[in-house]
This record gives structure tokens, C-alpha cells and sequence, in this order.
């Protein structure tokens, strides 16, 4: 069984990269194989909204671009479950997370029931500084995005400079339970 965390700060020790990792090592102690994708190391475009809106993703569920964008979803759709970890910027996800999705809703929302995400337990983090303001927004839109991946939402998780203490021990408990949820599907 295997459960990818994909974690989009450029920070690959910051706060929302180590929430990603204790909820690994939590797996890895629930019996998973576990891999970290660092999305800001890899090449990953804009959605470019082809043709008049709705290009070869909504026709046939995937992308014309040629970046590294279909190796990750391909390695995520391969996973048993998945743990998606976001900086909270503005109030929002960060910019490279939504390039990611924003990509990877598309396609699988053109597959429809074939989804390659379909049913598949994913566990959202959002971490913040230290006033937290935002990462409630941030985290409904990390919500949204896996509605639209027709994922089975596990659990959502936020994280502040104040709060890590105790949410890094709670994203490492939600990563073992989120390993044995999809070991028990
Ligand atoms: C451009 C930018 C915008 C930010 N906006 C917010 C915000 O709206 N609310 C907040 O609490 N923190 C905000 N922060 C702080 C980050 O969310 C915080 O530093 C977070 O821990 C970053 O994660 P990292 O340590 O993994 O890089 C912002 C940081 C940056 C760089």
C-alpha cells in the first residue's frame, strides 16, 4: 500500500513540508510505502484554458501541455491514498498548488465517474503563519478542489506557527489512520 504526500511550499523543511512528512512517517509506522513530491522542484504551467475553455481535458481528461504535470498525477492516481500540503498565501492555497490543480480537476472532472481519483482517501493541509488568518479559506479551498477530483476527503488539517506542536503530532496520527483507511478499502 502506498500513500504519496504532495507538499507545494518552496521551503522543503518550512511548516507545510513537515505536516507532509509527519503525516508519512505516521503511514510509514501504519505499514506504508510512502514518497514526498516537492511540486516547486519540478516544471508545472498554467492552465491555459485551450481552445474556447474546455481543451483535450474535458474532451478526452487530459492536458496538452508537456511539463511534469502528468507524471505526478499518473504517480498520485498509482497511490492508495494521498496527502495534499499547501502554504497559505493570502488567504488562499499557494499559486503552484492551484496550478496543480486547477490542471488535475480538469482532466479528471472531463473522465467524470473514470476519474482516476475516484473514491481515492486524501488527506488536505493548509499551514499558516503565525496569525492563522486564512488558513481556515485556504483549507475550504483545498475542500473544493478534491470534491471536483471526486475524492473521498479523509480528513483536513490546518497549521499555524502557534499550533504546531500539537498538529504536527496530529498530522502524523491522520497519516496512520489515513494508511490504514485505504488498507482496509
Ligand atoms: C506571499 C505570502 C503570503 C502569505 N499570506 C499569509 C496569510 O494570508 N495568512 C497567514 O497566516 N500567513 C501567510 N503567510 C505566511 C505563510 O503561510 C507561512 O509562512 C507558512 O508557514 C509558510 O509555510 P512554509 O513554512 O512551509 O513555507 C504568507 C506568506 C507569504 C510568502
Amino acid at each position: 500500500m502506498t500513500i504519496i504526500a504532495v507538499q507545494t511550499s518552496p521551503n522543503e523543511d518550512g511548516l507545510t513540508a513537515r505536516m507532509a512528512k509527519a503525516a508519512l512517517e505516521g503511514a510509514e509506522q501504519a505499514g506504508a510505502q510512502t514518497e514526498m513530491i516537492h511540486l516547486r522542484s519540478l516544471n508545472i504551467g498554467l492552465c491555459l484554458a485551450c481552445e474556447s475553455g474546455w481543451g483535450p481535458c474535458g474532451k478526452e481528461g487530459r492536458c496538452n501541455q508537456d511539463d511534469d504535470f502528468e507524471m505526478v498525477r499518473q504517480k498520485l492516481a498509482s497511490a492508495d491514498a494521498f496527502v495534499l500540503s499547501s502554504p497559505v498565501y493570502f488567504g488562499e492555497v499557494s499559486e503552484i498548488t492551484k496550478c496543480f490543480l486547477d490542471r488535475l480537476r480538469r482532466c479528471e472532472w472531463g473522465l467524470g465517474e473514470e476519474s482516476l481519483f475516484s473514491g481515492k482517501p486524501a488527506l488536505g493541509v493548509t499551514a499558516a503563519g503565525g496569525s492563522g488568518g486564512g488558513a481556515v479559506p485556504a483549507l475550504h479551498g483545498i475542500e473544493t478542489y478534491f470534491y471536483h477530483l471526486r475524492c473521498r476527503i479523509f480528513d483536513l488539517l490546518t497549521v499555524t506557527q502557534r499550533s504546531k506542536e500539537y498538529q504536527l503530532e496530529a498530522a502524523r496520527a491522520a497519516g496512520a489512520a489515513l494508511a490504514r483507511f485505504a488498507d482496509s478499502e
